[in-house]
């Protein structure tokens, strides 16, 4: 039997595609909320014994958790055979530790929810530093992919040479060399230090080695964008021209994507992990090839 796909949280519009490419079937549903604002749940489409890929975009996680887990309960309940949790962006990967007494480290937590509900979780680029693997935190099977190389093949595309790449902090060199190797660039890492949720300090930037050299920011995610408005400046006051800004993740809290343009950026960025009108990655086919068995899905597009 073909899998079933849930697009439980689906505003990047991903899932006809991976339906098609998976030779999937269409769970049908219905979610809403009672007037007291409580989660309503219904399975329009016969699950038992079947495979159910729940497709969920977990930006802003608080107000789809309840649904998530309604859903994988109630799907579990009627009879599914196995769940699979497709995210492409995975909330609460970093508040990794306890940064000041007393704090919930909130990504065990979570990961705990979902662990015991689904089979199998695959996701985009986690925010991974004080967890080496997933499977630190998450007991179920996990598969994580890389956007790396599709968004080394945009800067191929789109930006003339000569360019540099720039990661903001220490943790986003393993998503720069990621990006750096498909294409040969020369990459540089600036040092971060986090005073509070809007309030970073970034290295200076040594002035540019050649003429009209191309600064590329590169980072998981854009949250509040503090890291980046912080990182263009100092790229700028380097002596660079006003950079390019990639993410994976572009979550844009608030005015978080004004305030980036307003800092100098000329270009942002991003993958429909998280939908944004600066969406220009799409990464459906890395998500539908990831979940395809055996190779029954179709051919990459
Ligand atoms: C954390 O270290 C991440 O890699 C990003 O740099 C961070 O999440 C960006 O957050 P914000 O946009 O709020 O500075």
């Amino acid at each position: 039997m073909p899998p079933l796909l849930l697009p439980l949280f689906d505003p990047a519009g991903l899932a006809p595609r991976m339906t098609d490419m998976l030779r999937a079937n269409s769970l049908l549903f219905e979610l809403r909320r009672f007037p007291d604002g409580e989660t309503y749940f219904r399975a329009d489409t016969d699950v038992n014994d079947r495979d159910i890929i729940l497709l969920a975009a977990l930006d802003h996680p608080d107000e789809k958790i309840a649904p998530l887990l309604f859903a994988a309960d109630s799907l579990k309940d009627l009879g599914a055979r196995s769940l699979t949790l497709a995210a492409p962006y995975l909330p609460y990967m970093r508040q990794d530790k306890q940064f000041r007494p007393g704090e919930a480290i909130t990504s065990r937590t979570f990961a705990h929810l979902v662990s015991q509900r689904f089979d199998k979780l695959v996701t985009i680029d986690p925010h991974l530093h004080r967890y080496r693997l997933l499977s630190d935190i998450y007991t179920c099977e996990t598969r994580k992919l890389t956007a790396g190389p599709l968004l080394a093949q945009w800067i191929s595309e789109n930006v003339k040479p000569p360019f540099v790449l720039m990661g903001p902090d220490s943790e986003s060199r393993q998503w720069v060399e990621e990006v750096a190797s498909p294409i040969n660039a020369d990459f540089i890492i600036l040092e971060k230090t986090r005073h509070g949720d809007r309030n970073v300090e970034i290295s200076t930037v040594k002035a540019p080695s050649v003429p009209d050299l191309t600064p590329i920011l590169v980072d998981d995610t854009i949250s509040t964008a503090t890291t980046m408005c912080t990182a263009v400046h100092q790229i700028i006051d380097a002596g660079y021209s006003p950079p390019i800004c990639c993410a994976v993740h572009g979550i844009f809290s608030g005015t978080a994507y004004e305030d980036l343009i307003t800092a100098g950026a000329t270009r942002i960025i991003t993958t429909n992990s998280v939908a944004h009108e600066c969406n220009e990655i799409d990464i459906g086919v890395l998500l539908a090839n990831a979940l395809g068995k055996n190779g029954k899905e179709k051919q990459l597009v």
